[in-house]
This record gives C-alpha cells, sequence and structure tokens, in this order.
C-alpha cells in the first residue's frame, strides 16, 4: 500500500473538530449482497436515514471482500476516498499507516468502547491507542451447517470428528445426497481449510502455524495430515463447485440437495432470510473437532479523512450508530452474527447464537480463541493472499502431493 501514499498525500485533508450538527452524505463501502447480508445492510442504511443523513449505497458484489478491496485501493488512490469502508483485522493498521483515517477516539470515549468491547478486540481496533474502526459483530467461522432431512434420508450423524465427518459424507452420497456444500473461490477454500486445521491440529497447532507463522509447524507431521485431510473434503464436493458463490452452496443445503457446508454464520443469516429455523429446518454445529475452539471474525468500519463538515458529522452518527444496542441487536439477528458489545441480552437471539456467545467465553478462557485467517483477521494481507494461493492451488490441482503444497506454504509464509 505504500505506493499509494504520495497520492494520499496530495488528497490529504483536514479533520476539523468543530462539526456543527447538520445533515450530511455518508458513502458507505461494503459487500453484504446476498440475501441475509443485504438485509442486514439495510438495517445500517436506515439507522443513518433516521438520523437525517443521506445514505450513499458503495456495494461491491463478491464474498469475503476481495472486489471490494480492490476497487477501494483505487478510489482512495484517485482522492476520492468514501466516508466509510468495511475494513478489519491487521488492514486496520497498514490502512492506518497511510494515514487516511480519521480518529475515532471522541465517540470511542462518549460512547465508552473500551469498558463493553472484549480487550482483544478493541486492541485490533486501535492504531497508536486511538480508535480507528467501529466493530458490528462477532462471526463465528469454525461451524458446520447441516440439513437434518437429508442426514435422515441418509441416516447418518451430525459429525463430532473429522473420521465421523467422512462416514456421513459417505452415507449422504449412497442417498444421492452431494455431501458437502462447496463454493470455488480461495476465500471459501481457506474457511475449509483452516476448519480442518483446527479440528485436525487443534488450537494450539492452530495458532502456532497460521497465526505465528512458525516455520517448525507450517512443515511438521499435523500440517500434513491437515492437508490430507482437507484434500479429502474435495472428493464430496460436487463438480460445479469452482466459482460457486459461497450463498448458492447454502441455497444448496437450505433445500436439501447437499448436506453439509463448512461456512462462517453469516450463513446463518441466507437460513434465516429463508424463512427455515434453527435446530428444525437446519442444525448448526462446530465444524468436526472445533467444538471447545473459536474462529473469530469481526467486520468493522473505517471511517476515512474528509473535508466536508456536514458529512463528517455524518461519519460520526455511523460510528456511534453502528456501536449502539439497538443496532447491534437488530443488524446481528439479520445477519447471523452475535453483538460485540459484553453487555447485551441475547433473549431474541437463536441457539446457534447463544451456543457462539457461549463458546467464545469459553475459549478466550481457555485459550482457544483464534483469529480467521480466511477472512482477514490474522496475519498481513499480503501473507494471507499467499497462502490463500497456495491451499486453492493444492485444492485445485489433484497432482499436487501433500507433501509438495507443505513447502510451498511453508515459502509463502515469508511473503511480504
Ligand atoms: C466475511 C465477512 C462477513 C460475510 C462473509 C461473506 O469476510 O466478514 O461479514 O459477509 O465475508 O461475504
Amino acid at each position: 500500500m505504500s505506493m499509494i501514499r504520495n497520492s494520499l498525500l496530495l488528497a490529504a485533508v483536514s479533520t476539523a473538530l468543530s462539526i456543527p450538527a447538520q445533515a450530511g452524505d455518508v458513502e458507505v463501502l461494503h459487500w453484504w449482497t446476498s440475501g441475509g447480508e443485504a438485509k442486514a445492510a439495510a438495517e445500517l442504511k436506515s439507522s443513518m436515514q433516521k438520523k437525517g443523513h443521506t445514505w450513499k449505497d458503495f456495494a461491491v458484489a463478491g464474498g469475503g471482500g476481495d472486489a471490494a478491496m480492490t476497487v477501494l485501493k483505487s478510489r482512495v488512490v484517485s482522492g476520492n476516498a468514501p466516508a466509510a469502508a468495511q475494513i478489519k483485522g491487521p488492514s486496520i493498521q497498514e490502512w492506518a499507516r497511510e494515514g487516511v483515517l480519521a480518529n475515532m477516539d471522541a465517540v470511542a470515549k462518549a460512547e465508552k468502547w473500551d469498558s463493553v468491547l472484549p480487550k482483544v478486540i478493541a486492541d485490533g481496533l486501535k492504531y497508536k491507542g486511538n480508535y480507528v474502526a467501529a466493530p458490528v459483530n462477532v462471526h463465528r467461522v469454525n461451524w458446520l451447517w447441516a440439513n437434518p432431512e437429508a442426514f435422515k434420508k441418509a441416516g447418518a450423524k451430525l459429525p463430532t470428528t473429522w473420521d465421523e465427518f467422512f462416514v456421513a459424507a459417505e452415507a449422504l452420497k449412497k442417498a444421492g445426497i452431494t455431501p458437502v456444500a462447496h463454493g470455488g473461490q480461495n476465500w471459501q477454500d481457506f474457511t475449509t481449510f483452516e476448519s480442518v486445521a483446527l479440528g485436525a491440529g487443534g488450537a494450539e497447532f492452530y495458532r502456532k502455524a497460521l497465526v505465528q507463522l512458525d516455520p517448525g509447524s507450517l512443515k511438521s507431521p499435523t500440517m500434513l495430515k491437515v492437508l490430507e485431510t482437507f484434500k479429502k473434503v474435495k472428493g464430496y464436493t460436487d463438480k460445479n463447485a469452482p466459482g460457486r458463490d459461497w450463498n448458492l452452496a447454502t441455497a444448496m443445503v437450505i433445500k436439501g440437495e447437499a448436506g453439509m457446508q463448512l461456512m462462517g454464520d453469516w450463513a446463518k443469516g441466507e437460513f434465516i432470510a429463508a424463512g427455515k429455523v434453527p435446530g428444525k429446518d437446519f442444525a448448526c454445529v462446530a465444524a468436526p473437532g472445533t467444538a471447545k475452539s473459536y474462529t473469530y471474525n469481526v467486520d468493522s468500519f473505517v471511517l476515512f479523512k474528509l473535508k466536508d463538515a456536514a458529512n463528517q458529522k455524518a461519519q460520526q452518527d455511523l460510528a456511534v450508530a453502528i456501536m449502539g444496542p439497538e443496532f447491534q441487536e437488530v443488524f446481528n439477528l439479520n445477519k447471523g452474527s452475535i453483538p460485540v458489545r459484553l453487555d447485551m441480552k441475547l433473549d431474541k437471539f437463536d441457539e446457534c447464537a447463544k451456543l457462539s456467545a457461549a463458546d467464545f467465553g469459553a475459549s478466550a478462557k481457555s485459550g482457544s480463541l483464534v483469529p480467521s485467517i480466511a477472512h482477514g483477521m490474522a496475519v498481513p494481507s499480503a501473507v494471507e493472499g499467499a497462502i490463500k494461493d497456495v491451499v486453492s492451488q493444492f485444492w485445485n490441482d489433484d497432482k499436487m502431493t501433500a507433501a509438495a503444497a507443505m513447502d510451498k506454504l511453508a515459502a509463502a509464509a515469508k511473503a511480504k
């Protein structure tokens, strides 16, 4: 991103502190375009409109946000940043270093963010001690979504280990049902890969190999086993998986064409938007072997420095709204995630969300709460891109051995 610095300097803007109370425009970049995502995004839009501001939707389709990030970079380089953008994890720091983000400390202090946010999350939202991002939720990534009807037809049982997963997959296959709904895009491949790494390798291995990028763990018998298990999953996907969007894979489970999907709980947003009931029409269980662990993915928004005072006011209102209890409830009911605030009642939330909240707390205590790599929470974006590419190459190339993939993975982890 340093290549954009010069252009950014040209586009440098003031951060006026005295902000008159007037209506402004707020242009917000996000990638929430699937059924459940769009319903959640509409809640953000309406909360801004209620405050009299004009919402300018800057949606760039593409699950996981890769396309959105490319578009965002070119907009900022041309000196035309939106008011806010969905940015998370270490990318928050990368953008902050460019000097283009607004400081949110005034809002954060007034709204007491430090006392209502989990520390591990609050730390990631700060740059040099100041808040530069506002969080909307906590998504759990290590889930398995299943269609109970399909399982019944196949005489299969919901798996709790990877061995059981393959037994269930085999039974589903025999019953003429696609065992695993998958979308072959590299972030989706990695979403599956990291759940296998967590389940087959354990939280300690996951952290050492994929977060700390420890060479000895990246090249190890455990990694070999993880890669082999991951590749075995592919044998239970259908031939139309390459390029498929994640929500279309979820739709296969909703309709019973497929038995299960490994995906974060934005998938629940799709089931809910389709009128399905958890525990009856669909099941949410931790990905095999990961019941006591938790891969987190926190969506957050950064604000870009703007010149216009009314638009700055709209930005500040956006930050206040995002963290407000009312918004956190209604947004997350639609999105499939849980509120990021620790002081909220979950009465209106379903059993999947309640399990997520309980497991978040328990895994934080036991040391098995880990950031998602697939969703940009763990490693610098260059490393993330490089290791995702290797994992997808291995998934797609049936001639590549697990040992060769492991070597490439270790090399990619050194990408800067
Ligand atoms: C994730 C994002 C989620 C979800 C998903 C699919 O990276 O954090 O909010 O929408 O992508 O688009």
